[in-house]
């Protein structure tokens, strides 16, 4: 990945990447808040001057404070994952829920906790007019936004090596396979998908379901429960799919 001119190295790459944290941060500001006029392109361009590039800025927000590159990575992730910081949250508790009732251990379900919230920051590189186009994309957009699957592991990667961010380069490149193999960018079927992307599936889609979108409406919860119920074994790990539905039938999914 392009690191553009980021210094990453010695005791220089820490007043570096401080500097580079403060000069992202109104450009992000702006980039969250989706009444701004400024387009895609031009806070694009912002950034690149600025950072020389959004890996650069990932690089930057890692090195800010205890854990920053889980906290700063989430927090770019939001600002383009579904048009709300809760959605991405949401994820992240609703990950943690359904590991822990699916009875995996305690490391396991802290790590997914923090680490699904990043599935989608890989949208960072996929162009707004894409991201946020009402209505059905067509083949060539639908190429460009699947690559936010390979782009979200490639930022999570150059963003650090700790736990978290490995189990999260997982999932962000892995969330969007199918149960039966027919999904991206790697057609992995079964238990060949990362178990924490399996779960990050199933939440993310119901996240996504029953909140309004750009491109659709907000479907009732039983809709969306039922959705998943018709997909299990095809798009979803049934497993994943049953410890799902029976949290949400107690309303337990910590959302
Ligand atoms: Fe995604
Ligand atoms: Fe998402």
């Amino acid at each position: 990945m392009d690191l553009g001119n980021a210094d990453m190295t010695g005791a220089h790459r820490t007043r570096g990447s401080a500097a580079l944290a403060g000069a992202v941060a109104p450009a992000l500001a702006h980039w969250r808040n989706r009444q701004d006029p400024r387009d895609h392109a031009q806070l694009t361009r912002d950034l690149r001057t600025r950072l020389g590039g959004h890996a650069a800025a990932v690089e930057a927000g890692l090195r800010v404070v205890v854990s920053p590159e889980v906290r700063r990575l989430t927090s770019l992730a939001e600002s383009v994952d579904g048009g709300s910081p809760e959605h991405s949250r949401r994820v992240g508790r609703a990950a943690e829920a359904v590991a822990a009732r699916m009875g995996l251990d305690a490391h396991f379900i802290a790590l997914i906790r923090d680490a699904a919230p990043l599935h989608d920051v890989g949208k960072l590189e996929i162009p707004m007019s894409v991201l946020d186009k009402p209505g059905a994309l067509t083949t060539r957009e639908r190429v460009v936004m699947q690559r936010h699957a390979e782009a979200g592991q490639a930022i999570c990667d150059a963003a650090g090596d700790d736990a978290v961010l490995r189990m999260a380069a997982r999932i962000a490149r892995s969330h969007h396979e199918r149960w039966d193999g027919r999904g991206y960018p790697d057609g992995l079927s079964f238990d060949r998908i990362p178990l924490a992307a399996r779960i990050v599936a199933v939440v993310d889609v119901y996240d996504a379901l029953v909140a309004e979108r750009p491109y659709k409406g907000a479907w009732s919860p039983s809709r969306a429960l039922e959705f998943l119920r018709e997909n299990a074994g095809t798009q979803f790990d049934p497993d994943v799919v049953e410890a799902f539905v029976s949290l949400a039938e107690r309303d337990e999914l910590g959302a």
